[in-house]
């Protein structure tokens, strides 16, 4: 609806987005590799060998070198007996992280829903009801997601069930969304949904624990473990929801995964191959401490649920189609024009050129023959969510013709 407005305007939306990823890609990568580090050295610590260091408190301890220099993080059991002046927070990078994405999402999707959110062939609905219904997605599996946590995960030894009921929850998110929103929108959303999730439990939970406990402690009062537990339970799920996450924030660029026929379990296998693969990691880090065998098992499985995915969506074999009478290049040529016409010129035109693609000209469409190829005939990312109906019959007039113009230019 804003392309309308003015070029300008599309302009404006384009630095913002710009600005907006590159921002949310460096406080992302802060944010999954502080995350990372810490259960990495969570993992990693070995009990103090020097007694001044166990009289101190500390449980366990890594020397590292990095960068010209030699670390040796120690860990409290407990709480150190005295704070320190100055305790570093780890907030800033997961608020920065949720803010500059929520805005990326708000430039991309929600301004321009009936172009990226909205499938009319899967829902025809109003862009007011698609925005609602997406916002819909991240506020609501918060609330479950918290509800189950704060029930099922209070009772002991439920750590299983509740990872698998929320994994059920993710299911039934992805199912809904897909048959709901434009293949693209849904991974995203399905993705901003999980990473909102994780940026709450920091905001809610996390960060207001650590806050009582430093309190409690400044004011000499016992310090109640029961926060240090449910600060960890949040960060556990946080961490297996990182590799998920990232696969549903960069599948935008996989339209053979997006635009799959069952595109809700495409996402759904590879998310799940995402969590047992960061589980191998998690699991390794721990096992190489004890000098045990590396769990490659998880690992394999995931990769094989990889490779299954894979081999599920492999494009079928040409069927060789019966001879048929030779059209001259010229035929194909008249044909490519009038289906560019009819099928793209509508979002690709002088006044509005999605990416800076016009094919107002015939010499336009020339010079664009390769993108115009890849577009709409490899990829079948274009017609975007195939708005005008393009026919599979009109996709193959467009790759004989390309495949005549690209052998010509040949040497
Ligand atoms: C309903 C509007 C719409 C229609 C119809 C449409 N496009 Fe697009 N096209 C877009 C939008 C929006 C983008 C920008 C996508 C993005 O930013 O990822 C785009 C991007 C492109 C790009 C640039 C892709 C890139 O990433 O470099 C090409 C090439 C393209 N379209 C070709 C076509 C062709 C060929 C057709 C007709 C077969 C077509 N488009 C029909 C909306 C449309």
């Amino acid at each position: 609806m804003w392309a309308d407005v003015g070029p300008w305007l599309g302009y404006v939306l384009d630095w913002a987005n710009l600005l907006l990823r590159w921002a949310h890609v460096i406080v992302a990568i802060a944010w999954i590799g502080s995350s990372f580090y810490f259960v990495w050295l969570d993992n990693s610590l070995t009990p103090p060998t020097d007694p001044a260091l166990k009289d101190k408190g500390v449980g366990g301890e890594l020397w590292a070198v990095h960068g010209g220099g030699f670390y040796n993080p120690q860990k409290y059991l407990g709480a150190p007996r005295q704070l320190p002046a100055h305790l570093h927070w780890f907030y800033w990078e997961s608020y920065s992280t949720w803010l500059t994405g929520f805005g990326l999402f708000t430039v991309l999707y929600l301004f321009n829903a009936s172009t990226f959110l909205i499938d009319r062939q899967l829902m025809d609905w109003s862009p007011l009801a698609a925005v609602g219904a997406a916002l819909g997605f991240l506020g609501g599996f918060w609330l479950i997601y918290d509800l189950l946590c704060r029930t099922v995960g209070r009772r002991p030894g439920q750590d299983a069930l509740l990872g698998v009921l929320v994994f059920a929850v993710v299911v039934l998110a992805a199912w809904l969304a897909c048959q709901w929103f434009a293949g693209r929108a849904a991974f995203l959303l399905i993705g901003a949904m999980m990473a909102t999730t994780m940026s709450a439990n920091v905001f809610f939970w996390i960060i207001p624990g650590q806050r009582k406990v430093v309190a409690a402690m400044q004011a000499g009062a016992p310090v109640d473990p029961v926060h240090g537990q449910r600060g960890k339970q949040r960060s556990v799920h946080n961490t297996y929801f990182t590799l998920p996450v990232l696969f549903a924030m960069l599948s935008n660029h996989y339209p053979f995964a997006t635009g799959a026929s069952h595109n809700w379990l495409v996402l759904v296998l590879i998310m799940l191959a995402g969590a047992l693969i960061r589980h191998f990691f998690v699991a390794r880090h721990k096992t190489e401490q004890a000098g045990l065998r590396a769990p490659w098992g998880w690992a394999a499985s995931g990769a094989l649920i990889l490779l299954g995915v894979a081999i599920w969506l492999a494009p079928a074999a040409p069927t060789p189609s019966p001879a048929k009478p030779a059209v001259s290049t010229q035929a194909l040529w008249m044909q490519v024009q009038g289906i560019v016409g009819q099928r793209c010129l509508m979002c690709h035109n002088a006044q509005l050129a999605n990416k800076g693609v016009s094919f107002a000209t015939p010499e336009l469409i020339q010079q664009h023959a390769q993108r115009i190829y890849q577009q709409a005939v490899v990829l079948k990312a274009m017609p975007m969510n195939n708005a005008t109906q393009i026919t599979e019959r009109e996709r193959a007039v467009i790759g004989q013709w390309y495949a005549r113009v690209s052998s010509a230019k040949a040497p």
